[in-house]
């Protein structure tokens, strides 16, 4: 059903596909409605969105070498419209229990955010995911604050998959005490956390596991134990709506670059397909550029479509897609 312009197709439905992505979404929404879009569940559909559009900088990008690689001039109303008749389709394509994250930037996410409201309803709106991307000290910007951070847009369908995600930070056991942390009679280092909405008869049963804290004041709080590995302590925090530990491109290792424009971490995909699929559900990216999410989504072991209608794109996709496969040395 899908034309000569698919680039790249491993198995069954990973696709990487050439072309302006209005027409490649209807055709595949076609597919989908036909049965030929489908999760490892079985549910019909695509199980994640994540796009990353242009964000209507009024530049033109180029690659290494002065290539080519896409423009990105629409603006104002253009733009909006241009987004929503996209948003519109991908809809049709999110399975019932899919999510969709769009990323931009300080221009355009507050119209967008009003589009996708309509779009895919408000009480379906999760999150405002700021991406702190660091870099670009305040001398890039002497007479307001720096602009450090990306908007990702994070709506779901009517019921939705979310796997809790977390960041490991590591403390050195000599700055356990000094950062309030204790220590238990056996030697285990924890930290404690306000009972929540425990019930008196969990608080029981974590009483009995040795995980209740009693302040001096006889509150109740939970402990929570640390791993010790060669010196240091092991803190898993839940990662909340701010991402501040995932630096931009320019700081990404010399494995990782392609030399694409507006390329971004593979770590910020990992944490997205992460978060929002299974092995083996459909992830799709219609403006996947340099394939950052089908890399990253192979890798997890999803299955992906890819959309993209540069030529320097898919080709660049294409190459990442297939080192991604080659066995170790
Ligand atoms: C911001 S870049 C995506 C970068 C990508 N996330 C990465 O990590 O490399 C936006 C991409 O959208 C593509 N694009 C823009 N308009 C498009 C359209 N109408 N159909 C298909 N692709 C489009 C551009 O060619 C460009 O590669």
């Amino acid at each position: 059903m899908l034309p000569e312009r698919v680039f790249m197709k491993i198995g069954s439905s990973n696709m990487l596909i050439k072309g302006e992505n209005l027409v490649v979404l209807k055709r595949l929404a076609l597919m989908r409605r036909g049965g030929a879009i489908m999760n490892a569940d079985g549910a019909p559909g695509v199980r994640l969105i994540y796009i990353d559009p242009p964000f209507s900088t009024g530049r033109v990008f180029r690659g290494a070498a002065g290539i080519s690689a896409y423009d990105d001039t629409r603006s104002g109303g253009e733009f909006i419209e241009f987004m929503r008749e996209r948003l519109l389709l991908l809809k049709e394509l999110l399975s019932a229990n899919g999510s969709i994250y769009v990323h931009l930037d300080w221009k355009m996410a507050h119209y967008i955010k009003i589009v996708m409201d309509e779009v895919f309803g408000r009480e379906n709106f999760l999150n405002e995911i700021i991406w702190s991307y660091g870099g670009r000290g305040a001398k890039a910007m002497s007479r307001q604050f720096s602009r450090n951070h990306d908007v990702i847009l994070l709506y779901r369908m009517e019921a939705h998959l979310f796997n809790r995600q977390f960041v490991k930070k590591r403390i050195p056991v000599k700055e356990a005490r000094s950062m309030g942390l204790k220590r238990d009679p056996s030697g285990a280092w924890f930290k404690t956390a306000p009972r929540g909405d425990y019930t008196d008869k969990s608080i029981e049963r974590l009483d009995a596991e040795g995980r209740v804290y009693r302040t001096r004041n006889g509150r109740i709080r939970i402990k929570y134990f640390f791993e010790e590995q060669g010196g240091c302590l092991l803190d898993e925090r839940l990662v909340g709506d701010v991402w501040d530990d995932i630096p931009d491109a320019m700081h990404l290792a010399a494995s990782e670059k392609t030399g694409y424009p507006t390329q971004k971490p593979e770590a910020l995909l990992e944490r997205i397909i992460g978060a929002s699929s299974n092995e083996g559900d459909v992830v799709l990216d219609a403006f996947c550029g340099s394939g950052t999410t089908l890399v990253v989504a192979d890798r997890l072991k999803r299955r992906w479509i890819g959309i993209d209608k540069g030529r320097l794109a898919v080709e660049t996709a294409r190459k990442r897609l297939e080192r991604n496969r080659e066995p170790c040395p």
